[in-house]
């Protein structure tokens, strides 16, 4: 497969969508093609599940359904939007991907890992992402940056689910440093945007856009 899909995860509040559009910006300056998309969401299938599961009108859910829910959603996103722009060599970033069900249906609400491993391996068998950014910061900056606005079904939780969330992604990122690369997000923008490009520059130069 041809393209470059990178990842954007973290808890609430740490500034993915800010460093999406700047990578975005960096990439075509670059003259690389990109698409930008998310989860849930990216396809009409996921934009409705984002809305459901979001909107919180549903009441309680259990894990389980959340989980069956987002990788319904991503079957769907990875068969019609990311794998045909990663085919067409586009560079595909999407803010969360498969991790955040591991973070927050795994870690946050408790569901069996094993569970979500089944999922997984049925919907996507070994496609990951290239590279992600995981954008780290204390739960009570990542809540500091999000009060005042309106919370969906996932902020309206308690500190420990964020806590629990967080925890998992930074475990993640150590287990996998040949993908993930943990950014500190609780400093300046400047500062964040300069690693941002540092460690993609270094990236594309190790790893130079496959041309299918
Ligand atoms: P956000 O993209 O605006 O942060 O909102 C998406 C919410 O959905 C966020 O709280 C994390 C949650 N989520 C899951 O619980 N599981 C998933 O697999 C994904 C992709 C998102």
């Amino acid at each position: 497969m041809a393209g470059l899909f990178i990842t954007l995860e973290g808890i609430e509040g740490v500034g993915k969508s800010t460093a999406l559009t700047y990578l975005e910006k960096l990439l075509q300056e670059a003259e690389i093609e990109v698409v930008t998309t998310r989860e849930p969401g990216g396809t009409s299938l996921g934009e409705m599940v984002r809305e459901w599961i979001l909107s919180g009108i549903h009441g309680e859910l259990s894990g389980e359904l959340e989980a069956l829910l987002m990788f319904a959603a991503r079957s769907h996103h990875i068969d019609k939007v990311i794998k045909p722009a990663l085919n067409a060599g586009h560079c595909v970033i999407c803010d969360r991907f498969t991790d955040a069900t591991f973070a927050y249906q795994g870690a946050g609400r408790g569901t069996n890992p094993e569970f979500l491993r089944v999922l997984k391996q049925a919907v996507q068998g070994n496609f990951e992402p290239d590279l992600t950014f995981l954008l780290d910061a204390p739960v009570e900056v990542g809540m500091q940056r999000i009060a005042g606005r309106p919370t969906d079904h996932f902020e309206q939780e308690a500190t420990p689910f964020f806590e629990r969330i967080r925890k998992f992604y930074l475990r993640l990122a150590k287990e996998h440093t040949e993908r993930i690369i943990t950014i500190d997000a609780n400093r300046p923008r400047e500062d964040i945007e300069r690693d941002l490009k540092r460690y993609l520059c270094q990236f594309l130069e190790a790893i130079p856009l496959r041309d299918g």
